[in-house]
């Protein structure tokens, strides 16, 4: 089946509202940001401290003194003028030794008659100061014999003007220039605070500001429900948020309230953060998006600062939505951590929970949150009243995944043997951002190889190469090759003869990623509930590798260290957590997975149960283990003759498909599970 409908399907939402309820700008967004009034006051106290701090530190120099003509040529007679500038009548000069001027009262002394002839000659002019420059007006009547009277004496007769003391410029630039330029520094840095959003650029100033992008103002694509595909419920709920934005009333009128927060919760790469930016562009109302590390900071008390800022602009803004990514980064259960991170965490939180007690749903601020950790989350955040709802975004199912590869090739020239719905049934357990990522590798795989269209061929190439890794250039001995494709045909042979096992989808000896050959094994359909048939099953044939090995060889090799590897952990699982052993019972001895991260979480330390119960389980999974691993060896033993028909297919074809596999081995595929369980346990009993 084709689905070349795919490229032409329209995008409902292109005409989504566009327009929303206009409101004041977002603070903060102006050109350019003023200072706060103080300053200014600041900014005039540097000035004047600096001012005359200079004046103290460097008083002026020397002024020149201003002397009568009389007095000069007496200096010049006494051989005390160094050097003379003379321009139109003023004349300038230096001379050898000081000179003070009006001469100091001897002191007591009754004014002489000398001194009173001076004091006719020479008019007092405040107070004597001394200097070693001067100044002085040569009268009209003066003649040229100055000029030889001044030779005679010795005096230079300069060039340039003899230096005056300080410019008006140095006197500006040394009791202004330091003042001007700390002043021009921390207007520089505070306009990069601002602008730049704050501390990256550097500077503490806003730091308390939150950093909130508005998705809905800005340009480009925006991101509608259109675009989520597969996850309806989780896409139900939050169409239903959008909608009671809109129209209130609707909701109301029976006397219910808005939810206040929603919590979206899933696996990595469901669609979380994808459906909140779907609000955003379709909830036609502010959008305050904020991931929740960025409220994190070095200094304690910044996160809380930010929370609070985040809220205070959302309800200015009124209706408007609060997103906030990544939530267990600031919402871990209080109390849990000894480090000192923790206290600017859970200030942090404790700010979040006031502030969402603080506005009532009338006021139609709604908090969206993702998270993939629910269970570390603390309690009061997640109780009614704060989010009240919690939206699970599960891994697509295959009509789900069918659906996110109809979005993700909307751009893409599809082949016509191109079946989405195979490429979904083939794709169990990937999430939307694996679907997008291989609709890319299938895409950029066909523009290599220079196509008009994407193809099946490449849809699968790029799945395999998702999957087991790109294939690795080794060479290989002959012989390994060959003990290669005995282990790839033992697991093979194993998922047609045991019954329950997934079919078998693809065999290779082609050495990629770690592994030196791959069987691909996927499930017909997804499977949420597992039978111990089914895990017993998996296990015989993890272990079909080595078995083979060993039927064939009678040797090891280090080969089967993946397969025992994952062999183990299922069938301690089996022991520990299912209840599937009679010996140890329907008890809960390790924790569970966690269910959106993978991987266990809890019962760290401490093990709950007694050394005698942990011997018990050893023995149990030793003894799942043995008993799979002898089934295979018989299995093997038994179909000897088609392991050898695949192996040497193998070896000439290097990887052979599903078809293939059932052509070469001759044998039917695995029958179904139910008529399997008898089987089974029959034949190893
Ligand atoms: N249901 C979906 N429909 C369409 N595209 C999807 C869907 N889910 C995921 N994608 C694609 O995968 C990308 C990543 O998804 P998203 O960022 O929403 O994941 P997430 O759930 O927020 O993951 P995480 O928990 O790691 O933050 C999206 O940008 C989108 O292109
Ligand atoms: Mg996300």
């Amino acid at each position: 089946m084709t689905d070349s409908t795919a490229k032409s399907r329209p995008r409902a939402g292109e005409g989504a509202p566009a327009a929303r309820p206009g409101g004041p700008p977002a603070a903060g967004k102006g050109p350019g940001p003023s200072l706060p009034a103080r300053i200014w006051l600041w900014f005039a106290i540097a000035l004047l401290v600096n001012f005359f701090a200079t004046r103290l530190l460097f008083p002026p120099a020397d002024a020149p003194l201003v002397v009568p003509y009389t007095l000069f040529k007496e200096e010049v007679a006494k051989r005390n003028v160094q050097a003379i500038y003379s321009r139109g009548e003023s004349l300038t000069g230096r001379f050898a030794a000081p000179v003070t001027f009006p001469p100091p009262e001897p002191a007591g002394a009754a004014p002489s008659a000398e001194a009173k002839k001076a004091d006719r000659v020479l008019p007092r002019r405040g107070p004597p100061r001394t200097a070693s420059t001067f100044e002085t007006t040569l009268p009209a009547f003066v003649g040229p014999e100055l000029e030889t009277f001044l030779i005679d004496h010795g005096v230079e007769i300069s060039a340039e003007p003899i230096e005056e003391g300080s410019s008006l410029w140095t006197l500006l630039l040394f009791g202004f220039g330091p003042a001007l330029l700390l002043i021009g520094a921390y207007v520089w840095m505070f306009r990069r605070a601002q602008a730049g959003g704050g501390l990256g650029a550097g500077g503490l100033l806003g730091i308390g500001k939150s950093r909130a992008r508005r998705y809905d103002e800005e340009g480009g694509d925006k991101v509608t429900f259109d675009d989520v595909a597969g996850i309806d419920e989780a896409e139900a709920e939050l169409v239903e948020i959008v909608e009671f934005l809109r129209d209130p009333p609707k909701f109301t009128r029976l006397g219910g309230t808005a939810p206040k927060g929603v919590l979206l919760v899933g696996s990595p790469g469901t669609g979380k953060t994808l459906l909140a930016k779907a609000v955003a562009g379709e909830a036609g109302v502010p959008f305050f998006s904020m991931s929740a590390s960025e409220f994190v900071e070095m200094i304690v008390g910044v996160g809380a600062a930010r929370v609070r800022d985040l809220f205070k602009q959302a309800r200015e803004h009124a209706p408007a939505i609060i997103f906030i990514d990544e939530l267990d980064a600031i919402g871990r259960a209080r109390g849990q951590m000894a480090i000192g991170a923790s206290s600017e965490q859970e200030q942090t939180l404790n700010q979040i929970l006031t502030e969402m007690d603080g506005f009532s749903s009338r006021e139609g601020i709604i908090v969206l949150a993702a998270t993939n950790q629910p269970d570390v989350l603390d309690k009061a955040l997640l109780r009614p009243g704060r989010f009240d709802r919690r939206v699970v975004v599960n891994l697509p199912d295959k009509a789900g995944r069918e659906a996110i590869l109809r979005v993700h090739t909307r751009k893409v020239p599809l082949g016509a043997d191109a079946s989405l719905a195979q490429i979904a049934a083939s794709t169990p357990g990937f999430s939307g951002a694996d679907l997008k990522n291989l609709v890319n590798e299938a895409a950029l795989l066909a523009a290599r190889r220079a196509q008009d269209d994407v193809r099946a061929g490449d849809f699968t190439d790029a799945l395999e190469k998702i999957v087991l890794g790109p294939a690795r250039p080794i060479l290989l001995s002959p012989a390994d090759r060959e003990r290669i494709a005995y282990h790839e045909g033992g697991h093979a042979i194993l998922g047609l003869v045991v019954p329950g096992a997934d079919p078998v989808h693809r065999v290779t000896i082609v050495p990629r990623g770690q592994a030196l050959g791959v069987t691909y094994q996927r499930p017909e359909s997804d499977r949420y509930n597992y039978p111990e048939g089914y895990l017993r099953a998996r296990i015989i044939g993890m272990l079909g590798g080595r078995a083979a090995e060993e039927v064939v060889y009678g040797t090891k090799t280090t080969g089967a260290e993946n397969d025992i590897e994952q062999a183990t952990a299922l069938a301690r699982m089996m022991v520990t957590r299912w209840g599937m052993s009679e010996r140890i019972g329907m008890v809960q001895l390790a924790p569970r997975d966690n269910p959106f991260l993978g991987g266990t979480g809890g019962f760290a330390g401490a093990k709950p149960f007694s050394e005698r119960t942990a011997e018990a389980i050893d023995a149990e999974v030793g003894r799942i283990i043995g008993e799979s691993h002898e089934e295979a060896k018989r299995l093997l033993t038994e179909h000897r003759k088609a392991l050898d028909a695949l192996v040497e297919a193998l070896l000439a074809r290097e990887t052979l498909d599903e078809r293939e596999i059932l052509e070469v081995t001759g044998l039917p595929p695995a029958p179904p599970l139910d008529t399997a369980i008898a089987a089974v346990t029959g034949g190893r009993r």
